[in-house]
């Protein structure tokens, strides 16, 4: 089927809404967020790969705190900027940004991908998520056989970018310290399917092999980052062992596809949401007004 066909057939928006169990709505104004609502997060996150705290008590170090609660270690994206230090801003222009897993394309994807709205628009620019388990098992045989391959994903990064990654993953590197050519090849040791080599001017022209499904607790997931943005990146070149390369038509149709298995979430001051990102692809409507009215902030890290 043509992706334009399928889109056509799609148009029914849906919404996360309070009756999912996993959707906490505090019942009292600025509730503080207790140990029991947080394990049944943790529920949430395991039986559906997302929790969303609604009316509690909110604020940075609350939502530091939250996150810290379901991660050890904190990951950051090199290219955004801080908003404490454990959280950062999104700040990803205004259109609206594809299904993807946050860093799908890195060696160190987080587990657990967090969202707390500081300051909400009033339309548009809805988070959207995308169950990765309901989305594999609908996509034609072909399809999910198509994707059950490892995939290279090819592309140049900017030195300061390869060196802030490299900064913030490299076990023995002290806050400063000046990151070099070994450091990288460390880096690149750390996780099998890496490769990769400096231009003239200090890009690395960098190769890594993902996944495109996820497997975990006997679930398959269509989770990765091939329907995603490249805002602060080069687009990548996705191939496959046997030379393929993935399509823009392949691209569209897996798109139209997901749309029939994606929620939106319409955001209110001080939501916080928990999202397994080894399940749940997330992206967002584009941003309608002035982007300033929109505060959102995004923590992530492993398990
Ligand atoms: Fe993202």
């Amino acid at each position: 089927m043509q992706a334009d066909s399928l889109f056509q057939m799609q148009n029914n928006t849906k919404t996360l809404t309070s009756d999912n169990p996993y959707f906490l709505l505090s019942t009292e104004q600025n509730r503080t967020i207790e140990a029991h609502h947080m394990a049944q997060a943790q529920l949430g996150l395991e039986e559906q790969g997302w929790a969303l705290f609604r009316g509690f008590e909110h604020n940075l170090d609350i939502f530091n705190q939250v996150v810290s609660n379901f991660c050890h270690k904190l990951t950051f994206d090199p290219a955004r900027k801080f908003s404490s230090n454990m959280s950062q801003k999104v700040d990803a222009g205004t259109l609206a940004i594809g299904l993807h897993t946050e860093n799908g394309n890195t060696p160190f994807p987080p587990h657990i991908v967090a969202f707390y709205s500081q300051k909400s628009a009033l339309t548009g620019s809805q988070t959207t998520l995308c169950d990765g388990v309901s989305f594999y098992h609908s996509l034609p045989e072909p399809l999910q056989k198509r994707f059950s391959y490892p995939i290279s994903v090819t592309r140049t990064l900017p030195k300061e970018l390869w060196q802030t990654y490299v900064a913030n993953e490299h076990p023995e590197l002290a806050p400063g310290q000046e990151i070099n050519f070994h450091h990288l090849q460390d880096v690149l040791n750390m996780v099998p399917g890496q490769s990769g080599k400096l231009n003239a001017q200090g890009e690395l022209e960098y190769s890594l092999v993902v996944s495109p499904l996820q497997i975990k607790n006997g679930k398959i997931a269509f989770a990765n980052a091939l329907l995603g943005p490249s805002f602060n990146y080069e687009k990548p070149s996705y191939q496959f062992a046997d030379g393929s390369y993935v399509s823009q038509s392949e691209l569209d149709l897996l798109a139209a596809y997901a749309e029939e298995h994606t929620y939106e979430l319409q955001w209110q001051d001080g939501d916080i949401i928990l999202i397994d990102n080894t399940r749940i692809m997330h992206g967002r409507r584009a941003i309608e007004g002035d982007p300033k009215q929109r505060k959102l902030v995004i923590a992530m890290g492993r398990n």
